[in-house]
């Protein structure tokens, strides 16, 4: 979605002007753009008349919210023992020589988010890659590489 000023304003009008509302704006942000933009942020608080500082401290405090514009797609890619020591470091360097993107940042054509994770919990199929809400059991790089290709 197109960050636009009618578009932010829209949506902080959602809520009530209080600083109870500043969490539910962040959220309905990284909800319809994918992230909490910058001027949404400077927006916010100048609507609120509450400090800048006050509303970047909260978007980066929240796990859950991104200051970082996120890709289409989300991969994350496990870190986890098993998976580190069935290659996955190898795959995780593949995904970042083809798309040229480094771990825990966003493609520049915006289709890709590569996260680097800890242990999801599917250790019998090591090395796991989740793309979006897919695992990816046993995974090899080049497999991995063609399957984001494919999702282009
Ligand atoms: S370590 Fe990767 S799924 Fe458990």
């Amino acid at each position: 979605m197109e960050i636009t000023i009618q578009k932010i304003d829209e949506i902080i009008g959602r809520y009530e002007k209080s600083e109870e509302s500043i969490l539910a704006v962040l959220q309905d942000f990284q909800r319809e753009f994918r992230y909490v933009p910058e001027e949404g942020m400077k927006r916010l608080a100048a609507i609120l008349n509450v400090p800048e500082s006050r509303i970047f401290a909260m978007g980066t405090f929240y796990k859950a919210l991104s200051l970082e514009p996120r890709g289409k797609h989300t991969v994350k890619v496990c870190m986890g023992t098993a998976c580190h020591l069935k290659g996955a470091n190898q795959i995780l360097e593949a995904i970042e020589r083809g798309f040229n993107v480094k771990r825990n940042h966003t493609t520049k054509d915006r289709l890709f988010t590569i996260e680097s994770v800890n242990c999801v919990g599917a250790c019998a199929m090591a090395p796991v890659v989740v793309v979006d809400e897919d695992y990816h059991g046993h995974s090899r790089s080049s497999k991995v590489v063609d399957i984001l290709k494919k999702d282009n």
